[in-house]
């Protein structure tokens, strides 16, 4: 049975979209998993990361990419088709058992406009539920579907969270980073309840973690604590903080560049250590512990 998985928080810059690519990418090279990306942020990091810009061009002009399916839905056409607009064998380690469905940065454009859609199709689509009507039938051939959403709660990412078994957060560990969770939790408790949805919190992932910085140390301390509050104050089942946490590396940025060339995932991520082992073994432990809790 295919998971659908959201990586959600409101916070920017957080690593939604690096910790999306990685583990899509390690699910498939390393564990032999079939992954669908979807990428739902305006911003289309996680679509330059997994096809590149050229690529990109070529499907947003055919009409491609996920901008086109939401404007159909504003402007009673039908431009996007689902069929073509699944990208098989992405990232530049050629893998071919990724997909993904592409953003496009003329999103931006329709954004705010996303609410009218329930007006232009006489209430037949409601805004959230665009991606469920209109692609999920596809999703049943992956393993895992992995959304990479954009750093707010608004109607795009809902989309996801209407579509989703699980939603992760990934967080760096300081207070300023944190203090926004309980609002995510609470927000999509809410909103999972008043429209009965299955989605379920897999937990918080710890990004960007500097062993030497004070605030990090701090924060992870006072953080299982913290984050199990929230649920119990819900009165729901908690959630916990994922095992693995993904080191601050530097090289994060350079390896996430569709243009150089990799032979494989050990490679891509394995050009310099953080602390005594190298990034790929962060993420592999993360795909681990990522399966575990999904099948649990
Ligand atoms: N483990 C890491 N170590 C160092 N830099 C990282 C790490 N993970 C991500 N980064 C860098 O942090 C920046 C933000 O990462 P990313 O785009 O994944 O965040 P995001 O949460 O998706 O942001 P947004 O909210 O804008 O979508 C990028 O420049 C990325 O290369
Ligand atoms: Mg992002």
């Amino acid at each position: 049975m295919v998971k659908i998985v959201s990586v959600i928080n409101l916070k920017g810059g957080v690593a939604k979209t690096t910790t999306t690519v990685q583990l899509a990418e390690c699910l498939t090279s390393e564990f032999g998993k079939k992954v669908l990306v979807i990428d739902l942020d305006p911003q289309t990091n996680a679509t330059i990361a997994l096809i590149g810009e050229d690529k990109w061009e070529e499907i947003d002009s055919q009409g491609q990419t996920l901008f086109h399916l939401f404007n159909d839905k504003l402007k009673n056409t039908s431009t996007f088709d689902v069929k073509k607009a699944l990208q098989g064998g992405v990232s530049n380690l050629r893998l071919k058992s990724l997909s993904l469905l592409a953003s496009s940065i003329k999103f931006i454009d329709i954004q705010d406009r996303i609410s009218d859609i329930s007006k232009e199709t006489e209430h037949v689509i409601s805004p959230m539920e665009v991606l469920k009507t209109s692609i999920s039938s596809e999703f049943s051939s992956f393993d895992y579907v992995l959304v990479d959403c954009p750093p707010n709660l608004g109607f795009i990412t809902k989309n996801g969270i209407e579509i989703s078994d699980y939603y992760f957060i990934p967080s760096i560990p300081d207070n300023l980073s944190t203090y926004g969770i309980p609002q995510i939790v609470k927000n999509i408790h809410d909103f999972s309840e008043k429209r009965s949805l299955k989605i379920q919190c897999l937990g918080l992932l710890v990004t960007k973690y500097s062993s030497t910085s004070n605030a990090h140390r701090r924060g992870i301390e006072t953080l299982p604590a913290r984050f199990g509050n929230i649920f119990r104050e819900l009165k729901i089942t908690p959630a916990t903080i994922f095992e693995t946490h993904i080191p601050q590396a530097n090289a994060t940025a350079e390896a996430m560049d569709y243009e150089s060339f990799p032979a494989t995932f050990k490679e891509k991520y394995g050009r310099t250590k953080s602390g005594d082992r190298y990034l790929y073994e962060y993420v592999i432990d993360l795909a681990k512990e990522f399966m575990k809790r999904v099948a649990a």
